[in-house]
């Protein structure tokens, strides 16, 4: 008549030892919850039974009615029985626990073997190595080449004559309104990097541009500028940008030749005499990639081309 339960082979054994623990722990609870009201009925039984019929009162020990010992020996046990339950008999106590954690680490290290086994599989242990090998080369190689490789563009930008004078008195020696926008279209929006002489040359800051002067003097301020005392913190300064630009003047040029990724030079021709130069631009070193001829007209008193180069 009763079939023998069938194991759901679904469940998972470690799933089902689980459910099995918690259903055998409600068990106990509402054993002992039961234990409590029988015994709470129980005593007030023999306490009515006692105290109303004066029942039990023919036999005493020490002067207690029986029935009075009878409640007092229940209270105990019941106490034994809650103290079984709640204090000894721990729910999944410390020995489940201990194998439920040895379980746990034997499933992970079999899983870790398993990864193990995949990384094996795609990467033989030689070519891991070589990787490994190439990747920390590759990132040696990398910081050497940094200035080159890094696709940040920094440019200098300049007029400059035939003869690479670039001004004098600190101060220009031709006015070219064309070049001028150009180069306020060029650099709004990004750091200029500039030596204190060129700094000094503006009657004011150029507006919407980050100033950022180059000077040995580390008590030189300059309102609404940044000074720096070296091309290298300069071009830190301006890391975000994507596009700093280096103003000036020759000495400062000289410097970022090392520095700069391109050059936007507008050739004047005709010759200045000037004490600040442009330094000369090694063709092996500079690629000419675009130029645009500028005619002498009436706002132009000197013909000019705007070369650009870029580090080959
Ligand atoms: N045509 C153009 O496109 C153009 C553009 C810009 C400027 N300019 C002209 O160029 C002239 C100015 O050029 P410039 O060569 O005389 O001066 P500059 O390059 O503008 O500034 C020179 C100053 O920069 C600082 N400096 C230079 N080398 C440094 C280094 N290695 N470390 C730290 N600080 C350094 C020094 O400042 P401290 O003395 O404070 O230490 C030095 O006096 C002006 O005539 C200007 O009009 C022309």
């Amino acid at each position: 008549m009763f079939s023998k339960k069938k194991e759901n082979p679904q469940i998972d054994p470690q799933q089902r030892e689980l459910y099995e623990h918690a259903r055998k722990r409600i068990i106990q609870k509402k054993r002992l919850f039961q234990h409590f009201v029988v015994f709470v009925v129980g005593a007030v039984f023999f306490a009515v039974l006692n105290l109303a019929f004066g029942y039990g009162k023919e036999l005493t020990f020490f002067g207690v009615d029986w029935c009075i010992i009878a409640i007092i020996c229940w209270a105990f046990l019941f106490v034994l029985h809650f103290c079984n339950v709640w204090l000894f008999s721990k729910f999944m106590g410390q020995e489940w626990t201990d194998r439920q954690m040895e379980r746990l680490v034997a499933k992970q290290k079999e899983e870790i073997a398993l990864m193990q086994k995949d990384v094996d599989l795609m990467y033989p242990k030689e070519e891991l190595i070589k990787k490994k090998e190439e990747f920390i080369k590759g990132n040696q190689l990398k910081k050497v080449d940094e200035p080159k490789k890094s696709n940040k563009m920094i440019t200098m930008i300049a007029a400059a004559g035939e003869n690479d004078a670039l001004g004098k008195d600190n101060d220009l020696v031709w006015h070219l309104p064309d070049d001028f926008k150009r180069f306020k279209a060029l650099t709004t929006g990004h750091h200029i990097i500039m030596g204190r002489k060129t700094f000094e040359s503006f009657p004011k800051l150029l507006p919407n541009r980050v100033h950022i002067i180059i000077s040995r003097n580390k008590n030189y301020q300059a309102d609404g500028a940044f000074v720096v005392q070296t091309m290298e913190e300069a071009l830190e300064m301006a890391k975000n940008d994507d596009k700093p630009f280096i103003i000036g003047g020759g000495e400062i040029y000289n410097l970022g030749l090392n520095y700069a990724t391109h050059i936007e030079l507008t050739r004047v021709h005709a010759d200045f005499e000037a004490d600040a130069f442009f330094p000369k631009i090694d063709t092996s070193v500079w690629e000419l990639v675009k130029e645009e001829f500028h005619d002498v007209d009436e706002k132009h008193k000197f013909s000019f081309t705007y070369l650009t180069y870029q580090k080959k």
